[in-house]
């Protein structure tokens, strides 16, 4: 069997091993936290297990999965994953045990998203809570200022949320605080009008993110790898800028409590920052990979990167300029699972590259619908197309018919495992 630590790699330092703390991953190519619109009841269905197995398969060296919820509160899509019942753990263990199976690390995402609320399962206008009750433009969200009960309430949540995923067998955990969110509202002046300890300065505003690490950090121990993902720059008028998150890195990696940082840009806050959660084509590739360098002159723990980075050409470079330890490539993973074994076994030209459309991959989640790709129907559908297997005896088959379908059904077939 063909696999990505058998062969010699063109991509050396790509397909090299990389150590998070105390897990070491068998490459750098990570598939960061997407919430794929599979949960079920607020679980981890068959079908979302199937989607992530597909790519540890492919050869993958982490996935991240996607934002689970550690409070009620925390439920900002009518579809959120709700690590705040003891009945995810089931989900998450075999979520676990089926990309152990394939050599492939797992993380899961504990999130808050603050005033970023969706939708709701009825419809109804969604309760948000925050830092403070300041709107948000882009959902027409009016928070409710969090108590200093609440809070308590939210942090402890993250530690209970980080426990489940420990008892579920996954390798670490990832505190979101990018793109806007909780931890990231409490941090920007202009969203945290706060007049106790957790708003007016730098470090009071910093305290939420510095209690939540803690807090994680005593519920798991030491050795169970803790991460953190953030937007270097929010890349909107009212968003947080380099300078503070580069502060907030300093100290935090002072702390000593973190085992790795995910660097990424842009905010759920507005449009402007919405843009650069799943950057689109008119966004050079790559172009956060400078951001990551920024952190990672700052911080001694690992930085991965993310930011439409879709072929392994690329990703070898921004870690041969030292710009970061790993590197995401989500989307690239979606359009073929198979792009690690591809790059590791000298095809990388027969990778199905993500051409930054997001139509079916964040377009179906804007529509409520699971995650695919334009180009690889296949994603998200695992369960109903199933793997491909070499047939036992080649036979000749004649297409009739020249249209796109035809045309793709002539073509060379898809590699398989194997
Ligand atoms: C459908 C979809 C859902 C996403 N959901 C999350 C999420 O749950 N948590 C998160 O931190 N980022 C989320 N992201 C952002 C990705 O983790 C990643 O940063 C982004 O896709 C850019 O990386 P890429 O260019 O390699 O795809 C999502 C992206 C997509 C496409
Ligand atoms: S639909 Fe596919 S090709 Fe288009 S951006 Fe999403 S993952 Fe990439």
């Amino acid at each position: 069997m063909t696999t990505v630590d058998t062969i010699p790699s063109p991509f050396p330092a790509l397909f090299s091993p990389l150590r998070i703390g105390s897990v070491t991953l068998r490459n750098r190519i990570v598939s960061s936290g997407h919430d794929t619109v599979m949960a079920i009841d607020g679980k981890v269905s068959d079908q979302l297990v199937a989607y992530q197995e597909a790519r540890a398969a492919g050869g993958a060296g982490l996935i991240v999965i996607q934002v689970g919820a550690v409070h009620p509160t925390a439920d900002y899509t009518a579809h959120a994953l709700q690590l705040y019942r003891d009945d995810a753990i089931p989900g998450y263990t075999r979520l676990a045990e089926a990309i152990h199976r394939h050599g492939c690390a797992v993380f899961a995402q504990i999130f808050h998203g603050g005033r970023e609320v969706m939708d709701s399962i009825d419809g109804a206008l969604p309760v948000a809570i925050a830092p403070s009750a300041v709107p948000n433009e882009r959902f027409h969200v009016i928070p409710q200022a969090m108590t200093l009960k609440l809070i308590d309430e939210v942090v402890a949540g993250y530690a209970a949320a980080a426990v489940r995923v420990q008892t579920a067998g996954m390798d670490g955990v990832e505190i979101v605080a990018s793109h806007g969110y909780l931890p990231a509202q409490f941090l920007n002046p202009e969203l945290n009008t706060r007049t106790d300890r957790y708003g007016g300065s730098f470090e009071n505003r910093l305290r939420f993110l510095r209690e939540v690490i803690a807090a994680v950090r005593t519920a798991i121990g030491r050795e169970f790898v803790v991460g953190l993902r953030i937007s270097i720059d929010e890349m909107n008028p009212t968003g947080l800028t380099r300078d503070t998150t580069l502060h907030a890195l300093r100290e935090l990696d002072a702390d000593g409590t973190l085992d790795y940082v995910s660097v990424v840009a842009g905010s759920s806050a507005t449009l402007a920052g919405s843009d650069h959660i799943v950057p689109p084509m008119t966004m050079e590739n790559a172009y956060t990979a400078p951001l990551a360098a920024l952190a990672r002159e700052i911080v001694q723990v690992p930085v991965i990167v993310a930011g439409r980075v879709n072929q392994p050409q690329e990703a070898e470079r921004i870690l041969e300029l030292g710009q970061a330890d790993a590197v995401a490539m989500t989307r690239a993973l979606i359009t073929d699972p198979l792009l690690p074994v591809k790059a590791a076994t000298g095809r990388a030209e027969e990778i199905r590259a993500c051409i930054g459309c997001n139509q079916a991959c964040i377009g179906h989640f804007h529509a409520g619908y699971p995650i695919s790709c334009i180009q690889y129907p296949e994603s998200g559908r695992e369960l109903l197309y199933g793997q491909l297997r070499r047939v036992s005896a080649a036979r000749d088959v004649l297409v009739v018919g020249g249209g796109p379908g035809g045309l793709k059904a002539a073509s060379r077939p898809p590699a398989v495992i194997g």
